[in-house]
């Protein structure tokens, strides 16, 4: 009686794995972990003198409040520099600053959707999603990644899912968790698939940073689509996932930008909610933070070469090498057991925690796993899953 079907719905206990996990740590036995996306967990941190210096030089701006309901201007411009960088044109009043992509995808549900339309995503994917529709009162319906051809989009699979309820579609590049990343015959396909059915796409770039197989993102940006939110921020691009700072760049047909930017300003302007010191201090953080950007690519690639050669070599497990991001998805080939008593053994006898395909609805019976992780736990951790899995 008390609650709302909702909060009914959110599940009451902890699922088998972390259940197992908790009772691990609890009898003080190590556990490596690779599900977690934090890498500062990871030990990769964004230098503490160069924030402090960024706060500090941002702190004066900060003592009368004045708000921006798109955020602050300065922060915008320098967001908006990064991408002209790159070779995007994302103006300015183009962006709005949120506290983060997951509060992105919600504006972005809110501003596209009324109650029961759909919002077509990628399966498999990362689960963060599912709660955000549901809080946004939206339904998921999903288009697939295919593993036979190196998880690419099946487009032609994406179109049939079109239904009249289906108001905008999300890519997710470099994906989360098979590490795909969509190249521009990809790209071009969704964007003219959007354009005949008049649908926003909507971009998640939050590894944009993070490729293995190319120089520069294929970004919606650079299509033809009719309209195109594009997600980041500084949580995984700058491992500053505390400072709750992330951007929705807005572009495509001038009407339709103008329409979503008044719209958007209205949503973030009932909360104001993201932080005007961490606003202030975007563009210092930015520029101060370009050589730690660059060893942190570097780490990152040589942690995903680590478990692509650990990897390939065992007998039991067939990869798709991830081409960006920090996740990777092997599928095991001789199952003996249901997936979930699979990583439960790993990690009551090697110490070491990954997640089952099912949580991402990946089908059939695959690992999922993060590679960004200290690169000697990482080795000493892949040497005992491949040991246990071809064992
Ligand atoms: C694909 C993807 N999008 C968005 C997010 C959330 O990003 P943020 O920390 O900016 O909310 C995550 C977090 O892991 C993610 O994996």
């Amino acid at each position: 009686m008390f609650f709302s079907p909702i909060a009914n719905s959110f599940p009451q206990a902890l699922n088998r794995l972390y259940q197992a996990r908790d009772a691990a740590l609890q009898n003080g036995k190590q556990v490596v972990d690779l599900i977690s996306g934090n890498v500062n967990q990871a030990g990769i941190q964004y230098p503490e003198a160069l924030l402090r210096a960024a706060l500090l030089q941002a702190l004066p701006e900060t003592r009368c409040y004045q708000p921006d309901s798109f955020g602050q201007p300065a922060a915008r411009q320098a967001i908006s520099s990064y991408y002209a960088e790159a070779g995007v044109t994302l103006p300015p009043d183009q962006f709005l600053l949120t506290p983060g992509s997951s509060i992105s995808y919600f504006y972005c549900f809110r501003l596209l959707a009324e109650s029961g339309d759909e919002i077509l995503c990628p399966s498999p994917s990362y689960p963060l999603f599912e709660t955000i529709a549901q809080l946004g009162n939206v339904r998921l319906t999903s288009y697939l990644l295919k593993e036979s051809r190196n998880w690419e989009i099946d487009l032609d699979y994406l179109e049939s899912q079109l239904t009249t309820r289906t108001r905008a579609i999300v890519l997710i590049s470099p994906h989360n968790p098979t590490g795909a990343v969509a190249g521009w015959t990809q790209l071009r396909g969704l964007a003219e698939i959007a354009s005949r059915h008049g649908l926003p796409l909507i971009a998640d770039e939050v590894f944009s940073e993070f490729l293995f197989a190319m120089e520069q993102l294929p970004r919606p940006a650079q299509t033809a689509a009719p309209l195109v939110f594009t997600l980041n921020g500084l949580s995984k691009m700058l491992a500053l996932p505390g400072m709750k700072l992330g951007w929705l760049g807005v572009s495509g047909d001038p009407a339709l930008v103008k329409k979503s930017m008044r719209a958007l300003e209205m949503i973030s302007d009932t909360f104001l909610p993201v932080n005007e010191l961490v606003q202030f201090a975007v563009p210092e953080i930015l520029r101060a933070g370009r050589p730690f950007l660059s060893d942190y690519r570097s780490r990152v690639a040589g942690c995903r070469d680590l478990a692509a050669r650990s990897l390939s070599q065992c007998r039991k497990l067939a990869l798709v090498l991830p081409s960006g991001g920090f996740y990777l998805t092997a599928r095991w080939l001789d199952p003996d057991r249901d997936e979930e008593s699979w990583v439960i053994d790993l990690l009551n006898r090697c110490g070491v925690l990954v997640h089952p395909g099912y949580f991402y609805d990946v089908p059939e019976t695959h690992l999922v796993m993060t590679f960004v992780q200290e690169p000697q736990l990482l080795e000493s951790a892949l040497q005992r899953l491949a040991e246990f899995v071809d064992g």
